[in-house]
């Protein structure tokens, strides 16, 4: 008799089908494979990763005390590591956070995870930026929940929208990426933060402000966190990734008091603790080596990127074409006129290798059909220059194509 072959469809939670798909690394493989200009990945430029000052510090970390290195570690993290971050954000804003309310995790995606592990349940609602990260946006999908998004203006995110969902979805926070955001490169002006803070403590939502970029700014400015303006309501999540590499899967959260136990036994849950050799690879790097002097290099190359891609895409894109022109980060939001679909156009940029990201995969509800997210850290400008030629073909083609059709 001839049985069906197992099947795991019936055995998986309904938790991890509702997990969503990555565009992104799905786009990201092709991009490894092949002759492709990626405007698509959130990389950064390898170019600018610290390759002979890691190597020395894990030679020092391996050569000093390796055995108590490569033991088990506690959960919360590193302590001088969470002493260094206490450390800077006190020389940024003047703030002084305990390192206890510290912990560092495996990237600030994990962080997200965390988040979820935290406050959700099937059936919770939360609000979110329009557009939002993708990869936040997959990690909360994990917990059976709705999502609402709230419009990004270029200052930071609508209040009166927030405040009228608020009240509409009785959301169980808010999640919100206030530098430089990815997708659209906006930043929260400082007026925008200050009257957040005062809705999210007379709303008293909680804040999950993730701050991977903050760092990444290219006139200096330092806005303060809105989480350091309300600590009790908000968490705090920052990364190693675009400091140093993405490939050392490191990063922080800061939490009020009130969430810590929770907090260290979901991360116990979940992997014991972060890779303590990596943990302290970092710490070494941080104190052997002047990061300002490596951020400050990192921050002029990326300048000079956007710069190149912005002048570029004004001439090769689409007259009347709106662009954001970020302080910082890595991204470029293009939005085309109403007659583009990205989701469509993607297909012919694909033909002339060259990719970018559509801006629908960042929007729940099927907008941002005529937006794009642009990558401009991971190409040189000459491959920036090569690919905005290809993108120009590839609208020709596109438009050639739709007049056809029409
Ligand atoms: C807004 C945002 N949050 C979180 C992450 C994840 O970063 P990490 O490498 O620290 O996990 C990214 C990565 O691109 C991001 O853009």
């Amino acid at each position: 008799m001839k049985s069906q072959p197992f099947t795991y469809e019936n055995f998986l939670s309904e938790n991890c089908k509702a997990i969503r798909s990555s565009f992104l690394r799905e786009i990201l493989d092709t991009a490894e494979m092949s002759d492709i200009i990626s405007f698509a990945g959130g990389l950064p430029n390898p170019d600018l990763f610290p390759v002979s000052q890691i190597k020395q510090a894990l030679d020092r970390v391996m050569s000093e005390g390796a055995k108590g290195t490569l033991q088990y570690a506690g959960s919360q993290g590193f302590l001088p590591l969470r002493e260094w971050i206490a450390e800077r954000y006190y020389s940024r804003f003047h703030i002084k956070i305990s390192p206890e309310h510290i912990l560092i995790t495996n990237g600030s995606q994990q962080a997200l995870d965390l988040t979820g592990k935290l406050f959700l349940d099937r059936g919770d609602c939360i609000l979110m930026e329009k557009p939002s990260y993708i990869g936040a946006i997959q990690a909360f999908s994990a917990y059976s929940i709705t999502m609402e998004q709230v419009t990004l203006e270029y200052d930071g995110i609508s209040l009166t929208e927030l405040s009228e969902k608020c009240m509409l979805y009785n959301p169980k926070f808010l999640y919100g990426i206030t530098n430089y955001q990815n997708p659209s490169g906006i930043s929260y002006s400082h007026e925008k933060r200050i009257s957040l803070a005062e809705m999210l403590m007379a709303r008293k939502l909680p804040f999950i402000e993730d701050d991977p970029y903050s760092e990444i700014y290219f006139t200096k400015t330092d806005e303060m966190p809105v989480s350091l303006m309300v600590p009790e309501q908000c968490v705090l999540t920052g990364s190693f990734s675009k400091m140093i590499s993405p490939g050392i899967r490191s990063g922080w959260m800061i939490v009020p008091d009130s969430l810590r136990s929770y907090l260290l036994k979901a991360k116990q849950a979940s992997d014991l603790h972060t890779n303590n050799i990596v943990q302290q690879l970092i710490y070494r790097f941080l104190t052997d080596n002047d990061i300002d002097e490596h951020l400050g290099r990192i921050r002029s190359h990326y300048h000079h990127q956007k710069e190149t891609m912005l002048r570029l895409a004004k001439s090769y894109l689409p007259v009347n074409t709106k662009f954001t022109n970020p302080n910082g980060g890595m991204f470029i939001w293009a939005t085309l006129p109403n007659e583009f679909d990205t989701s469509e156009l993607i297909r012919f940029a694909l033909q002339q290798k060259v990719i970018f990201v559509p801006g629908k995969t960042f929007f729940l509800n099927g907008e941002g059909n005529h937006s794009m997210r642009l990558n401009f850290t991971n190409s040189s400008p000459d491959k920036i220059e090569e690919g905005m030629k290809r993108l120009h073909t590839a609208i020709d083609l596109y438009m050639n194509h739709k007049s056809v059709k029409v």
